[in-house]
């Protein structure tokens, strides 16, 4: 004999599946707590349903690649005045932020003191509204590196909480991370923009540092994301097995079969050159970092145009942070113009990041099993994508946290 529950509906002008390619008019989604338990086209709409009446839905926006602790008005020597504790504050705000304008799940890809960490506890335990959180705890590099941090002379010394050289310190820092509560590793292969002294074109950690990282990762079966601009870089960090490379601002056509040969994924933020360039000064980000973003933006378009072109596996990554959270679906557009097909882009932001994650059973798409992350936007996307800088509806794991539609 089975308990009678009550089911939650939602109905709207069209529902995009992203796994088929394929648009669904006049959707019924039925939600039993929260999973999907049906998806029905053109079905009869039960009086209590959520009406979303004019809206597509569109699975739960997945971006692979924030930093939800950073702020996109402390940048540089501003950072040094705010603590982890601060920053974890911080990463509530910009929680609620970014699960009301569609991102259901997100990666965080680097944070001082774990504070990611304890961000996501207060997520699962509903203390604070927030995305489904996968967070790396310290970002793991080099001495000087790109995630160490460099802005202080020796006499205060000021070291990155990831700080690791030679095979075996970084499994130990892999190992770390985990202890605390990392789901997942984040490495610094190359230098970067944002960081004093480092150089974006130059190769950090060293093959055998993020074999040994990738070794002792995948053995306790979480992945691992590398960032990494220059192309030795990239091609150690694919050769060493990461599961995906931040950024890969310098392809070459030997970078892009290597990612192809070994599947790895690209996650590329292509907007926030924009707001870096135009920003970034009054961010207070440092003069040496806006001239490393005048030689990194134009190429990593270009390669983000190769990438696209060679059938590269792509995800979204916007690495909100640098810029406001809150605006990472800018970067759906800028994917389009430099080379995607608008379903390609919310493929990249949905089913392909569920994928990364390993967790296709249960995110991606809107599918009967699946568990109920659902977005409404006003319009059709795969006819204008910039509808998705306009979410009116969340829905997550089952939940409502956002309805703006009017209806209900
Ligand atoms: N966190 C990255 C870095 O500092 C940001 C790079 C931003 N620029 C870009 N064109 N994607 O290297």
């Amino acid at each position: 004999f089975q308990q009678a529950t009550a089911l939650t509906h939602i109905a709207a002008d069209r529902l995009i599946d992203v796994e088929r390619g394929e648009v669904i008019d006049s959707p019924v989604v039925a939600i039993d707590g929260n999973r999907i338990v049906s998806v029905q086209a053109g079905g009869e709409v039960p009086d209590d349903a959520i009406r979303l009446t004019g809206s597509t839905l569109i699975p739960g926006l997945m971006d692979m690649h924030v930093h939800l602790t950073g702020d996109a008005h402390t940048h540089g020597y501003r950072r040094l005045a705010i603590s982890n504790v601060r920053s974890a504050l911080t990463g509530a705000r910009n929680a609620r932020i970014s699960l009301e304008s569609g991102f259901t799940t997100m990666r965080n890809l680097g944070a001082a003191g774990y504070a990611d960490i304890a961000l996501r506890d207060a997520i699962n335990a509903g203390d604070i509204p927030g995305p489904r959180i996968f967070v790396s705890g310290p970002a793991i590099g080099i001495t000087g590196g790109h995630c160490d941090n460099n802005l202080l002379p020796a006499e205060y010394a000021a070291v990155g909480g990831g700080v690791a050289d030679g095979p075996w310190a970084v499994r130990a820092k892999v190992r770390e991370n985990l202890k605390y509560g990392a789901d997942l590793i984040k490495l610094c292969a190359t230098g970067g923009v944002m960081s004093k002294g480092t150089e974006p074109g130059a190769q950090q950690l060293a093959l055998e540092e993020m074999q040994a990282a990738v070794t002792e990762a995948h053995n306790r079966g979480v992945i691992v994301a590398a960032h990494a601009h220059g192309t030795e870089g990239i091609k150690a960090a694919i050769l060493a097995g990461v599961d995906s490379v931040e950024h890969a601002s310098f392809l070459d056509r030997e970078a892009i079969r290597l990612a192809k040969k070994h599947g790895t994924v690209l996650s590329m933020d292509v907007y926030v050159t924009e707001y870096i360039l135009s920003e970034g000064e009054k961010a207070g980000i440092l003069p040496e970092s806006l001239e490393k973003e005048r030689r990194v933006g134009g190429r990593q378009r270009e390669s983000f145009s190769e990438a696209v072109e060679a059938g590269v596996k792509m995800v979204f990554g916007s690495d909100a942070a640098v810029y406001p959270h809150g605006q990472n679906a800018r970067q759906f557009s800028r994917m389009v113009q430099f080379g995607m097909t608008p379903l390609q882009a919310l493929q990249a932001s949905t089913i392909n990041a569920a994928k990364l994650l390993g967790k296709e059973r249960d995110l991606g798409s809107i599918d009967v099993g699946k568990l109920a992350d659902i977005v409404a936007v006003p319009g059709n996307p795969l006819e204008d994508i910039s509808v998705l800088e306009k979410v009116q509806f969340v829905m997550k794991d089952g939940e409502v946290f956002k309805n703006n539609t009017g209806v209900y």
